[in-house]
């Protein structure tokens, strides 16, 4: 069962084959993600920007950073890791265009944050509301040594000030691109944690992407069910030790 080359191959787009497909408007998936009222929401404020480091000494500075310091990151930086990943940059009549590119504009992705030292929020899982540049808290307490043991027992995320966790909720892409949607899913991911690292060394901070994990314990600590919407990627971020 070679099921990676099995999906290479069933989703590659031939010229012979390929042919126009009808989109039901009147079923394209939302956006956005909703939670029900109640659930305590968190501004994030304007982001903290620093304008004097060069685009590519960042690109240069870049390292996967593994060892992190104890010390509470400040909410403005904080806020401005969030708006790199997904943030709005351009709103039009008919689209919100956000920090990192997506296929069709879809924007599959959803962001997770798994708290663990930044200052003003309290440890625990939120939901990264995109359009108001906001919090919805899932949950509240210690899940940074739940999530290090999803992720095959890797300390640095319990060490971390703290991570994202990046999932798709695949109808979203799949509504237009069908199979395709999944070989989408993970380029968008990829911008988006490109985004994140660079941020991260704009600030003086480290980050270290994550792909080893067990997947369905990492669905369990963002409260996802693993087939609408399934957990991706993982980034660590903190004060390099
Ligand atoms: C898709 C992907 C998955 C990764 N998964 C892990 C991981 O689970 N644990 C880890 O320590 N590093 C992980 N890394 C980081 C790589 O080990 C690192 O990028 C690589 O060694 C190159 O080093 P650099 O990032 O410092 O340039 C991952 C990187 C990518 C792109």
């Amino acid at each position: 069962m070679n099921y990676g080359d099995d999906f290479q191959r069933l989703s590659r787009y031939d010229r012979e084959k390929l042919q126009g497909r009808n989109l039901d408007w009147e079923n394209k998936p939302p956006l956005y993600k909703s939670y029900p009222p109640g659930l305590e929401r968190i501004e994030l404020g304007k982001p903290q920007f620093k304008d004097n480091r060069n685009l590519f000494d960042i690109i240069q500075q870049r390292r996967s950073i593994r060892r992190f310091m104890t010390e509470e990151l400040e909410p403005q930086i904080f806020s401005g890791i969030i708006w790199a990943t997904q943030g709005i940059t351009l709103a039009t009549e008919h689209h919100q265009f956000r920090a990192s590119p997506s296929a069709g504009a879809l924007y599959p992705i959803e962001t997770y944050c798994v708290i663990n030292r930044v200052k003003g929020l309290k440890p625990g899982v939120y939901h990264y509301q995109v359009p108001y540049h906001s919090l919805v808290l899932i949950k509240e307490g210690d899940y940074g040594k739940e999530l290090a043991r999803a992720a095959l027992g890797q300390r640095m995320i319990d060490e971390a000030a703290f991570n994202l966790v990046w999932s798709a909720m695949i109808e979203r892409s799949k509504w237009k691109y069908d199979q395709r949607a999944y070989r989408y899913i993970y380029l968008d991911a990829g911008h988006i944690a490109q985004n994140t690292a660079l941020a991260a060394v704009s600030y003086n901070l480290g980050s270290c992407q994550i792909g080893a994990f067990f997947d369905g314990e990492v669905d369990r600590v963002i409260g996802v069910d693993g087939e609408s919407e399934f957990s991706l990627y993982i980034t660590a971020i903190g004060n390099p030790r």
